[in-house]
C-alpha cells in the first residue's frame, strides 16, 4: 500500500484568518521535511496529498482558501495534491452523516490509489 497524506481542518474565523492556528502550529513544525531550506528531510517519493475543509457557513470560498494553503504547504512537502473534499453548513455530525455517500466516493478514490 502506498503512503499518502491527508489533511483534514475546519474553517475558524474565516473573515479574518486562513488556517486554524493549530494547523498553521502543525505546519510550523514540519519546516524539517520542507525544502523551504537545504538540507532538508524528505518524505519518501510518489506521496500523494488529500484535503478535507469543512465549514459551518454556506459558501465554498471559506474551505477554498484552506485547500490553497494545504496545496502550498504540500508543495513544499513535494506531496502531489490529487483531491480535495469541501464541506459547508456543517455545525453538527448529523450534517456529516447527510453528506455520507459524497464522503465514501472521496474515500473511494483515496483507497483505489492506495492500493494501486
Ligand atoms: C472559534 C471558531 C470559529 C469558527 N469560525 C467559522 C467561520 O469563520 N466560518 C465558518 O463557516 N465556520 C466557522 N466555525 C465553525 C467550524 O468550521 C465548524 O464547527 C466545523 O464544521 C467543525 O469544526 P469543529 O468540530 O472543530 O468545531 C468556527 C468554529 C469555531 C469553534
Amino acid at each position: 500500500m502506498k503512503a499518502l497524506v491527508m489533511n483534514c481542518s475546519p474553517v475558524r474565523n474565516g473573515a479574518t484568518a486562513d488556517i486554524p492556528g493549530q494547523f498553521k502550529a502543525f505546519i510550523d513544525r514540519c519546516t524539517p521535511w520542507c525544502n523551504t531550506h537545504e538540507p532538508h528531510a524528505a518524505l519518501s517519493a510518489g506521496k500523494k496529498g488529500y484535503v478535507v475543509a469543512l465549514r459551518t457557513g454556506t459558501s465554498m470560498r471559506e474551505c477554498q482558501r484552506i485547500f490553497e494553503s494545504i496545496e502550498h504547504f504540500y508543495g513544499h512537502l513535494e506531496v502531489e495534491c490529487c483531491g480535495s473534499l469541501g464541506l459547508c453548513s456543517v455545525e453538527y455530525k448529523d450534517a456529516v452523516e447527510q453528506r455520507r455517500d459524497e464522503i465514501i466516493e472521496f474515500c473511494n478514490k483515496i483507497c483505489a490509489f492506495s492500493e494501486e
